[in-house]
């Protein structure tokens, strides 16, 4: 893992209750107290303010799961970059799998979102990842050098020095079925190798999230692989105890490579 602390990251989807979210919240920043890893929450914007008021004093970050492209104006129903870093975020994830297929975003489209949360102070974290029908085809690399060319061409190399990427197989979001510890590193590799070949230091300091399906069971062997810099956690982050369990994985990898 190098240098690089990790990362876990909960999306929580379009999940929770005003209540329930405060609950999920409260657990999470009580349990990641004094773990050597950083923890993000990333719940529906509504709920944000709730949920600032209860990590707003602890070290748990606060996320949102996407943003508009457009700082204001009459994009009804759109949430701003600026808006989201007011309500406490620190990272936006964006260009995750159900937004490119479900609401058609493209990749140019997410480039000029990973843009515009820069602009506003704040860190994206940018998921890229390759179909089943992809994978069987041996399209992986391409599709996703493909995802990161889009980002490369809008803001050059020098967008990655304040950014995340998540590795998020599409066939595994949901499913049950995680890449193997070796096909994730396969994929983690190609990305590093890929933003180390434009600026070694950025490649070097990149940290790249794997997501899909991890569980408390999987986590360490995933986040032992020398490129798995931490996880981005969509089912098992609605359980307290779960997600916890995944950041104690992160933290005992720092705590193996320290001693
Ligand atoms: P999952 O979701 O952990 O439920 O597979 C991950 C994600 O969609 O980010």
């Amino acid at each position: 893992m190098a240098n690089r602390q990790p990362l876990i990251a909960g999306n929580w989807k379009l999940n929770g209750t005003r209540k329930s979210v405060v609950e999920l919240a409260s657990a999470i920043s009580d349990g990641a107290a004094g773990l050597p890893v950083e923890v993000l929450v990333c719940p529906v914007s509504v709920h944000l303010a709730d949920v600032l008021a209860v990590v707003g004093n602890s070290p748990v970050h606060l996320g949102s799961q996407n943003c508009s492209e457009a700082e204001s104006g009459a994009f009804t129903g759109e949430v701003s970059a600026n808006m989201l870093q007011e309500f406490g975020c620190e990272y936006v994830i964006l260009g995750h799998s159900e937004r490119r297929a479900l609401f058609h975003e493209t990749s140019e489209q997410v480039a000029v979102k990973c843009l515009a949360v820069q602009k506003a102070g704040m860190t994206p974290v940018l998921c890229v990842g390759e179909t089943l029908e992809e994978r069987e085809a041996e399209q992986v690399e391409s599709v996703i050098a493909a995802q990161l060319d889009a980002v490369l061409a809008a803001g050059g190399i020098e967008i990655f020095r304040q950014m995340v990427v998540a590795y998020e197989p599409v066939w595994a979001i949901g499913t049950g079925k995680t890449a193997s510890p070796e096909e994730a590193q396969a994929v983690h590799a190609l990305i590093r190798q890929k933003i180390s070949s434009l600026d070694a230091d950025i490649g070097s300091k990149l940290r790249i999230l794997y997501g899909g399906s991890v569980k408390a069971d999987n986590a360490a062997s995933l986040f032992g692989q020398a490129d798995i810099d931490g996880g981005l956690i969509g089912g098992a982050a609605l359980d307290a105890t779960s997600f916890l369990a995944i950041c104690e994985a992160a933290a005992s990898t720092v705590e193996k490579s320290a001693s």
